[in-house]
């Protein structure tokens, strides 16, 4: 008897603790999903932070595309634990840790008849195991943000109702040459050669990235006058050889060149100032890492001198 009563004491509480554990599970369950959500949402924030401070550059702070392809496209916006999504994960962080050649014989970005977007210049490498300098967890970061299924992610690197991107403007006059200004106080044949320079715009590329007069873009300042701004041609030589490249890379440790405290910087933590007159009253100056590629070796110091004495005419 005493056994019996002993007995149903203890699968009476064993049953009181399997409902307990149960109860618990049940409400652990929602808590759990609820956990996962906070955590999926504090790295699209995160990765928003990165892509502003890395990537709008190239990518455009809306992922419209500018050197690289558009990155706010539909078949990245799935669910990135499906088997669709966990592919596209897969291949956004390989892409962004390892970066990618690029394809000189297109222009710009372009999406090839396969569906493949290629451009005709290279990514960096991010990857701290590529020589980058985002570890394993900010690139995690980035891919989550790209593949918000909301879309809505796209308002948060650049407010794009103070910051309107103005699409790069490459019109050839009749010659098929960018109109080009001529640069003041310099001889004709340096004002030719110059603009001959920057009219190709895949070997110098800085048509790419600024605007001069009426063409090029707007992903670095304007530089219709630059003339103005107070440096001079050594400044602007060392600048073009020595720029603030991301990471500087193997053939060339010269450090970053500082930037001309200056300049009007529009692009980045704001692009409000839509003139190229510097407003140097309450100049916009960019603090953080923005990428201007360094041309030492890309371009010949004759060439970079001679875009310079151009550029210092530009007023
Ligand atoms: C200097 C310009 C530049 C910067 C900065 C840059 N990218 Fe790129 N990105 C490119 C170019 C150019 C390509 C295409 C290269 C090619 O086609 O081989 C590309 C390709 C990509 C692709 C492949 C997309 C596809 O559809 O295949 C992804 C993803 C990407 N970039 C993400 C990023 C992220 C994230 C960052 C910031 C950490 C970043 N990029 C910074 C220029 C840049
Ligand atoms: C990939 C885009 C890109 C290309 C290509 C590029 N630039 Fe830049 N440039 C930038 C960015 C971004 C900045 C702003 C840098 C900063 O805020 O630190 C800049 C800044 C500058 C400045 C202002 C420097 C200062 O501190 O006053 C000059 C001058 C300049 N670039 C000239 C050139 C010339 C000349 C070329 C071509 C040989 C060129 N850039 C190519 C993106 C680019």
């Amino acid at each position: 008897m005493r056994n019996e009563r002993k007995y149903k004491i203890i699968s009476l509480l064993t049953i009181l603790l399997a409902v307990f554990l149960l109860g618990n599970c049940v409400r652990e369950l929602p808590r759990m999903n609820a956990a996962v959500e906070k955590q999926h949402d504090e790295y699209v924030i995160k990765g928003a932070k990165v892509y502003a401070q890395n990537c709008v550059q190239c990518h455009g702070p809306r992922g419209e595309g500018v050197i690289g392809m558009p990155l706010n496209r539909k078949e990245f916006k799935v669910d990135y634990q499906s088997p669709a999504g966990k592919q596209q994960y897969d291949m956004l962080v390989q892409t962004i840790k390892q970066g990618r050649a690029g394809n000189a014989q297109h222009y710009q970005w372009e999406k090839t008849a396969d569906g493949k977007w290629i451009s005709y210049t290279a990514m960096p490498a991010w990857g701290r195991d590529f020589g980058g300098a985002l570890d394993d967890d900010y690139v995690k970061a980035l891919a989550l943000f790209i593949m918000d299924p909301t879309g809505e992610q796209w308002t948060l690197p650049g407010d794009t109702a103070l910051a309107p991107f103005q699409d790069p403007n490459y019109d050839k006059d009749k010659n098929g040459q960018m109109p080009l200004p001529d640069a003041q106080g310099v001889d004709a044949a340096t004002n030719a050669a110059a603009k001959a320079l920057l009219n190709q715009t895949t070997k110098t590329l800085c048509l790419t990235c600024h605007t001069i007069g009426a063409r090029g873009a707007k992903i670095g300042p304007d530089l219709t006058q630059v003339g103005s701004w107070g440096v001079d041609q050594k400044f602007l030589e060392d600048w073009i050889k020595y720029a603030n490249t991301f990471q500087p890379k193997d053939e060339d440790k010269t450090p970053a060149m500082a930037h001309d405290v200056r300049m009007p910087v529009y692009w980045s933590a704001n692009r409000a100032t839509t003139s190229p007159q510097p407003n140097l009253t309450n100049p916009v100056i960019s603090t953080g890492i923005y990428y201007m590629p360094r041309f030492k070796g890309k371009l010949t110091d004759e060439e970079i001198a001679t875009i310079s004495r151009y550029l210092m005419g530009l007023k």
